[in-house]
């Protein structure tokens, strides 16, 4: 892994990172480019405005892993409320939910049971909730849950990450299922016996992960599919299955504030974009990961500290 990012991941799970770091003024400044804001108002804001913009959004209040029932509890609660709230105002946008804050580590069990409460929510609304993945240490267990969701809730989806050296037979058992899956490479640091460290490999098996979504057992079997990256080699290769092979139930998703000029050639080329926003007070580890995905997100945030 080139070693700037290897650097930025691990600041991303310091405590002495985050003290120094979210106490400058500086840092706020640049968050602000990725996070719309610290609260679900704010956020509703950037939903609408991507909506009137032709674009769908999927909401997702930022966290980090919870250690006891209530506040897993909490958590859910506040999904909940966003679904109320998308519902009321009557917005183009989903959710994306992190298992870890309602209650995964606790046991697969109460994150089900919590997830069952936003799920029953969201199907009162025809609504879709999408389970984001996180680090290695959780794909068995999120899988588990989404597998035993998914069973009672048909709008419950999952994510797939490219680097991963298993996710080729993930998919062909989630193609068997039926899944919603959102593609992309994968954010966080992993050791090179379980994901593949060269950006190559991560790249051809994103194709390769596409190629194979592509074959018509699994749009026949109710596969959806989303394209979730700002590489414009990847999003012409998916604009390209979409259109050989009429694709439905697929759309393309990129990141708050990142790529925007490529998400408005999609909306105009006619494609599905949807428009992940995070939002909130907790935006530390999330942040510093978009900072390791590029390096001149970096050189925009060192910038900032000049004069
Ligand atoms: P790549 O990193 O190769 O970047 C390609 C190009 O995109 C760059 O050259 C640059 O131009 C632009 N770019 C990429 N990242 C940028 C950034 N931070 N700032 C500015 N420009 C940038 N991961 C995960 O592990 N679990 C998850 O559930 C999700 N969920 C998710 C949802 C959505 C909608 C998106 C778009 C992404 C995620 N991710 C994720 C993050 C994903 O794994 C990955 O880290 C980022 O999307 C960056 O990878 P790209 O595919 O964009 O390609």
């Amino acid at each position: 892994m080139n070693p700037v990012r290897a650097m930025l991941l691990a600041m991303a799970g310091s405590s002495t990172w985050k003290k120094l770091l979210t106490g400058w003024g500086v840092t706020h400044r640049v968050v602000a480019r990725f996070v719309p804001g610290e609260t679900l108002d704010e956020a509703l804001v950037a939903v609408r405005e991507l909506n009137a913009a032709g674009m769908s959004a999927t909401l997702s209040p930022l966290g980090e892993n919870v250690t006891t029932e209530d506040e897993a509890s909490a958590v859910t609660d506040a999904y909940i409320e966003i679904l109320e709230r998308i519902a009321s105002e009557n917005l183009d946008c989903n959710i994306s939910v992190k298992l870890t804050v309602m209650g995964l580590d606790l046991g697969e069990e109460i994150a089900a049971v919590n997830l069952c409460r936003v799920l029953e929510v969201a199907a009162k609304h025809g609504n879709f909730v999408r389970i984001d993945m996180e680090s290695s240490a959780y794909v068995d267990r999120s899988l588990n849950v989404w597998r035993d969701t998914h069973a009672r809730f048909p709008a419950v989806g999952i994510v797939i990450q490219s680097y991963m050296r298993r996710s080729g037979d993930d998919v062909e058992r989630l193609v068997a299922d039926g899944a919603a899956l959102r593609i992309v490479k994968g954010a966080y640091a992993e050791a090179a016996e379980i994901a593949f460290a060269d950006k190559r490999e991560v790249d051809a098996e994103y194709l390769r992960i596409l190629d194979r979504l592509a074959k018509p057992d699994a749009g026949a079997n109710g596969v959806k599919v989303a394209v979730a990256t700002h590489d414009p080699s990847m999003l012409e290769h998916g604009r390209q299955l979409i259109d050989e092979h009429a694709l439905v139930g697929w759309e393309f998703q990129m990141l708050y504030g990142i790529g925007k000029a490529l998400q408005r050639e999609l909306v105009e080329a006619g494609y599905g974009v949807r428009v992940y926003v995070s939002y909130g007070p907790s935006w530390y580890p999330w942040f510093m990961r978009r900072l390791a995905e590029r390096p001149a997100n970096l050189g925009f945030f060192l910038r900032h500290l000049l004069p």
